[in-house]
């Protein structure tokens, strides 16, 4: 009998997670999340600020311990197989953890060195030309936009090729434009086989990026499914005997606002 090593295709989605708790002292954020993420898709999971999205990777991450429930990510439990779920993964948050003083390349080169890779520079060169950042590269990323920044902390994030990758809200704080940029790089790692577990508050980033969405609210997963599947939870409106299609948003508001009007009561 082997283990398999954290690199393998274990067979499965790539995180899959049952009745999942945590708590704050008294703050119940997480009351039972289930979810699965296939191998090879976007997920995004949708939720207000505060709805404990952040929580959720953290503890799939293995930075964060659970009150209850399980958790596998590309098959290891974040609870016993913590090393080789580290191994599997990689985190990119919403603060971008590229060194301002270096280049492009030398960030890039810097992390494959770290991570023992044989050939950094080439590892640096072709990362640098997936995320159109081969003019960049040799400058000083103090000198790099917005959406540069998180393009370049995305690259790094790919360095060593893992098979699963947490972006939490990748697009937070960045203007139109370098939120299109940092769209693109997301779906060229899907189109590499990578599986993306994205958080987002932006309605239009799930409905732009993801297979599935599932929306978090009040500690639990409200709804999960496709893009279409969602939509279909509403009757489309008639509008002057025109169908009108309903967007996510109408669906975000109905199902959230209806839950919170439900609870008041
Ligand atoms: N370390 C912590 N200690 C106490 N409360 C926390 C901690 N981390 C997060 N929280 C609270 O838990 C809730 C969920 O936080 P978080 O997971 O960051 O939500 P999101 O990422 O969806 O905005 C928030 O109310 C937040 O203030
Ligand atoms: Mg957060």
């Amino acid at each position: 009998m082997s283990i398999p090593s954290a690199t393998e295709q274990v067979p499965g989605p790539a995180i899959h997670v049952r009745g999942l708790e945590k708590s704050y002292k008294e703050l119940r954020v997480l009351r039972g999340v289930d979810l699965d993420v296939a191998r090879g898709s976007i997920f995004a999971l949708l939720g207000s600020n505060g709805a404990g999205k952040t929580t959720v990777v953290r503890i799939l991450s293995t930075l964060l311990k659970a009150d209850a429930g399980t958790a596998r990510v590309n098959g290891f439990d974040v609870a016993t197989r913590a090393a080789d779920v580290r191994e599997s993964i990689s985190l990119t948050g919403q603060f971008a953890a590229v060194d301002e003083i270096l280049s492009g390349r030398e960030n890039l080169v810097l992390i494959a060195r770290l991570r023992h890779l044989g050939n950094p520079a080439a590892i640096a060169d072709e990362l640098l030309g997936r995320f159109s950042l081969t003019e960049a590269g040799a400058r000083r990323v103090a000198t790099y936009s917005g959406g540069m920044r998180r393009r370049l902390d995305i690259a790094m994030s790919l360095i060593g090729n893992p098979p699963v990758i947490f972006l939490d809200e990748p697009t937070t704080g960045l203007d139109p434009e370098a939120r299109l940029e940092v769209w693109q790089a997301i779906r060229e790692l899907v189109a590499g086989g990578t599986t993306v577990l994205l958080t987002t508050q932006h309605l239009d980033e799930a409905e732009q990026l993801a297979d599935r969405i599932a929306i978090l609210h009040e500690g639990r997963i409200i709804v999960n499914g496709t893009l279409d599947e969602l939509k279909r939870l509403l009757p489309p409106a008639k509008v002057e005997y025109i169908e009108k299609q309903p967007t996510l948003q109408d669906v975000f508001l109905t199902l959230v606002g209806a839950r919170t009007d439900r609870e008041q009561r």
